[in-house]
């Protein structure tokens, strides 16, 4: 699915095309620290056609909208986030994101895309509720969600492994 663009005060949130598959995109998925937390770091496209070959699975899809996270000074493509899988018929869509520029993290970006795709979903697409998880050693994500809006609506204990140790997952919820 194609959809936007999301403008906010610093960031353009914009579909992405085949000139945005770029060797610092891919160079993302090969940074242990920006995978630790992500399921993607099990099954992660490894070159530029593999990653191309993703891109455009997205966006023929019919159950996912993503968008590149791009900033306004710079025009740098620094992550990207998505909601889906979109489930019509509950109203309802989940939240993912990663800021994969690390230089660009802990400047607010992450919380400010997630609050606009979120209001996004509950305004443009009518969805009643978004919802989201993380690990529960995954800090930055659970603080940037809750920035966002988001409330934290349940813990599921000894649910994924982080680090070689099973953690919980944290689920939140954003409602209209
Ligand atoms: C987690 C992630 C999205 C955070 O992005 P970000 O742009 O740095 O987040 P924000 O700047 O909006 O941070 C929101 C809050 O969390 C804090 N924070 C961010 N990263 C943190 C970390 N690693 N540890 C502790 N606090 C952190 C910020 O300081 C900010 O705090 P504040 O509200 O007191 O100002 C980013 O680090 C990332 O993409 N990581 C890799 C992929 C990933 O884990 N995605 C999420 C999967 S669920």
């Amino acid at each position: 699915m194609t959809d936007g663009p999301i403008e906010t005060a610093r960031l353009q949130l914009r579909n992405l095309t085949s000139a945005d598959v770029t060797e610092c995109y891919l160079s993302w998925l090969s940074d242990p620290e920006v995978l630790r937390y992500l399921e993607v770091r099990f099954s992660k496209p490894g070159s530029l056609e593999e990653l191309g070959a993703f891109v455009k699975n997205v966006n023929d899809s019919t159950d996912t909208l993503m968008f590149g996270i791009f900033r306004k000074d710079t025009g740098r493509h620094i992550g990207n986030i998505k909601l889906g899988p979109l489930k019509f018929e509950h109203a309802r869509a989940e939240i993912g994101f990663l800021i994969g520029d690390r230089s660009s993290w802990g400047a607010g970006y992450a919380s400010e895309a997630i609050q606009a795709v979120a209001q996004f979903g509950l305004d443009h697409l009518k969805l009643v509720k978004i919802g989201a998880g993380c690990y529960e050693t995954n800090v930055g994500s659970m603080k940037a969600l809750l920035k966002a809006g988001f409330l934290q609506v349940a813990t599921i204990p000894n649910d994924v492994v982080s680090d070689g140790v099973r953690v919980a997952s944290l689920l939140f919820a954003k409602n209209r």
